[in-house]
């Protein structure tokens, strides 16, 4: 990928460019908390979002993406969100940093990775992160990492439309080889908690649907979760998000009223809880214990977060029984994407095999699986 984005590059603007790698990323558990406020647990992985970039000395802004074989060009003046989507996600990063008060310069840019797009995988976060990384180099703007994640965040709010929290931009910028990042998204403290699976391996399942509701739900389910809060915080002012939020409190203030948003938040602060828990079945390597809380945390997601669909229910139900699986749920926002699975090492193949068949039997879909390995975040790759 490396040496291919650099033969595009130098074909195209006659000049070399420097290379930035933003990976993509899995969650082990921790799903729709961020932006409540709670505990996540993600990890970077081994597919990523390439930008090769350089400087120019006027306004205009060139781009190029390999995988859709597309340019755009624009201005440094002229930073809106257009429908085409590919440009939005870096424009947004621009956008953010002249918000911030920086003065960024014209560059060209060519644009390639292989993360596969709409796969729970966050891509989208990946490009913003590469994307926010890049600029910050060549015009020196000095920013650190944990400055940087908020901008790209801010970018998928205002340039493409999706109210997200900050896991995925803070995974694929503070990744790190053989580790999950248990981060807090209300301090955003974190700690690296290794991987060790001890003979159990991590592969994704991408169900190859994406539902089109998923970005509308996405924003209902973040309202509905605030409108639990604000049903509390009438007796609880001190409440200001889900995790200041008990299941007493709940059931008190929440239950007889509306049943619904019952059962959205009752999901987070369930999953909150597993959390914790997860991260010591994690330490003690206890894989069996972590993956039963990843089988709980995909029944919250199906039934009571409601965010699931038939073709990820179909891969979860399917390994959910097998004794060689010890645990399987849907990875990221929802409504298609990957399911993520703790899978004996020496059964992978033979399970990739019968799940296949049956996938495409009763979904008259094709499978696609990854084996992935857990890498380091956002870094500077070439040039
Ligand atoms: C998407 C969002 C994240 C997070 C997950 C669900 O990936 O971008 O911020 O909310 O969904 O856990």
């Amino acid at each position: 990928m490396l040496e291919k984005i650099i033969a595009v590059f130098t074909e195209k603007f006659a000049e070399q460019p420097i290379v930035f790698r933003s990976p993509g990323r899995i969650n082990i558990l921790g799903e729709h908390t961020d932006y409540n406020e709670g505990f996540v647990l993600p990890a970077a992985i081994d597919k990523s979002i390439y930008v090769a970039i350089s400087k120019r000395t006027d306004k205009q802004i060139n781009l190029f993406a390999g995988d859709f074989n597309e340019s755009f060009t624009t201005d440094t003046d002229n930073i809106k969100p257009g429908t085409i989507q590919w440009p939005n996600y870096i424009l947004g990063v621009v956008d953010q940093l002249q918000k911030k008060g920086h003065s960024i310069g014209g560059f060209n840019l060519v644009i390639d990775g292989d993360i596969p797009i709409g796969a729970g995988l966050s891509s989208s976060a990946a490009v913003e992160c590469a994307v926010v990384f890049a600029l910050n180099e060549i015009f020196e703007l000095g920013l650190s990492r944990m400055q940087m994640v908020p901008l790209a965040q801010k970018a998928e709010h205002v340039f493409a439309g999706v109210n997200c929290g900050i896991m995925d931009q803070f995974a694929s910028m503070f990744g790190k080889k053989d580790n999950a990042i248990k981060l807090d998204c209300r301090s955003l403290e974190y700690e690296y908690v290794p991987i060790h699976l001890a003979g159990y391996k991590i592969v994704l399942f991408n169900t190859n649907v994406k539902h089109n509701l998923a970005s509308s739900e996405y924003n209902t389910r973040r309202k509905q979760c605030e409108e639990g809060v604000s049903i509390i915080a009438q007796n609880h002012p001190g409440v200001n998000s889900l995790r200041d939020v008990s299941m007493a409190m709940l059931k008190d203030y929440v239950a007889g009223v509306d049943s619904l948003i019952f059962k959205r938040c009752k999901y987070v602060i369930q999953e909150n809880q597993r959390l914790l828990g997860a991260c010591d079945d994690l330490k003690k390597s206890d894989v069996r214990a972590l993956g039963k809380k990843m089988f709980e945390t995909h029944h919250g997601l199906q039934y009571d977060y409601e965010v699931s669909c038939r073709e990820l229910d179909f891969l979860v139900d399917y390994v959910k029984n097998n004794e060689d699986v010890a645990g399987a749920r849907m990875v990221g926002g929802g409504f298609g994407g990957c399911t993520i699975n703790l899978i004996k090492e020496d059964v992978v193949d033979k399970l990739v095999e019968q799940i296949s068949t049956a996938y495409k039997k009763e979904m008259d879909l094709t499978l696609s699986v990854y084996a992935v390995s857990i890498e380091n975040g956002t870094v500077k790759c070439g040039g």
